[in-house]
């Protein structure tokens, strides 16, 4: 088993070190100049659809969750997100002129796929988002995407959210198309900035030394905020998760905005905050919300292209054009740390105590 892990130390790293070649394998064929072509999609699909709802779980809704922003943005779409064990026993309303999308890795999660059975007895039309040809969700949703991540052996999921996150990229841009809500100059220097995204996600040697180095000042404390605005919130809610999941140390995300509100009274040096702190969205609300915490004496670990002196500890990433592409290479960064917390710590990194690849069971 482990000569399939190529020298590296546990599948999860493998998986991440991936990012960059099943991000490409993910674009390919998808993209033209000015468009981003789905041959798996009829046209048709989004005619007489006013409103997206997402449903899945964990890491999936996650993607899912960044997702509602970009339909929001580019494809001026209303875009509502749900955790699929929520959404299943809550009777909610179902209208046909909305398009439900269930995203999930497997194509096997036992409520994700009950929700997609229940959209689609309320005559919905559906779509998922998927790794896993010929899955339970493939076979019984109306149209598919496949996110082509390859097998993801790790419970904690990286290169699956990767690719996931690509494709609701695209999704929104082939949207944006279909419904002229934006410009085909707008769509095609976006389409520019989706084919860096495998670069943004190469692991730079530099970035892993660092990490390597800080985590060891993180393996206590009583709690970890990972925070951010915009689609880094979804990112510091799956950074938190990647935590859980392999650390066993209590994380939460939470937006930067939202601190004062509560979670600031936690503030002390034994709080850790990981940052994330985009230079090309909201830079300066998110950094005051920083600021706000290392007044307050929480140790701050900042993710940014752009050295903040108020941090304890700094991971740098590079300068981007666009905040999608630091979206990328900060996901990367929040992955590192888990990683290398999880191993400091002794754990099982793949094979996490209480967590299963796939919840096939209510
Ligand atoms: C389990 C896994 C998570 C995963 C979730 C949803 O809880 O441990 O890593 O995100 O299921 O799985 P899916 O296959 O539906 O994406």
């Amino acid at each position: 088993l482990s000569a399939q892990k190529d020298g590296y130390r546990f599948f999860m790293e493998k998986e991440i070190y991936e990012q960059a070649d099943v991000i490409t394998d993910t674009l390919l064929g998808r993209l033209s100049v000015d468009s981003v072509i789905f041959d798996e999609l009829d046209k048709s699909l989004f005619e007489g659809i006013n409103e997206i709802k997402l449903c899945a779980c964990g890491t999936s809704y996650h993607s899912a969750l960044s997702a509602s922003y970009m339909f929001e943005r580019y494809s001026k779409i209303k875009t509502s997100v749900e955790v699929a064990s929520e959404f299943r026993y809550r009777e909610p309303i179902m209208t046909n002129d909305t398009l439900f999308i269930v995203i999930s890795q497997s194509g096997e999660t036992a409520d994700t796929l009950e929700t997609l059975k229940m959209a689609k007895k309320a005559g919905l039309k559906t779509l998922v988002i998927c790794n896993v040809d010929n899955s339970s969700m493939v076979r019984l949703a109306d149209s598919s995407i496949l996110t082509r991540a390859g097998v993801e052996k790790g419970v904690a999921s990286t290169k699956a959210f990767a690719t996931q996150v690509t494709i609701f990229w695209m999704l929104s841009l082939y949207v944006a198309k279909l419904k002229n809500s934006l410009t085909s100059d707008e769509i095609a220097s976006q389409i520019h900035l989706l084919r860096e995204v495998p670069a943004s996600v190469k692991v730079s040697d530099a970035m892993h030394e660092k990490i390597k180095r800080l985590s060891k000042r993180y393996l206590h404390g009583h709690g970890f905020f990972f925070i951010g605005r915009d689609v880094f919130y979804p990112l510091a809610l799956e950074g938190a998760l990647k935590l859980k999941e392999i650390s066993y140390l209590h994380a939460e995300g939470y937006p930067s905005g939202e601190m004062k509100h509560g979670p600031i009274a936690l503030a002390d040096p034994e709080l850790f905050t990981i940052a994330l702190l985009p230079q090309h969205l909201l830079y300066e609300k998110s950094k005051s919300n920083v600021e706000e915490l290392s007044a307050r004496d929480s140790t701050i670990c900042a993710i940014s292209p752009i050295e903040f002196d108020k941090a304890d500890d700094y991971i740098r990433t590079k300068e981007h054009a666009h905040y999608m592409l630091e979206f990328f290479e900060m996901m990367v960064a929040v992955q590192l740390l888990s990683l290398e917390i999880s191993i400091r710590l002794g754990n099982d990194v793949d094979m996490p105590r209480n967590l299963a690849k796939s919840v096939t069971v209510e």
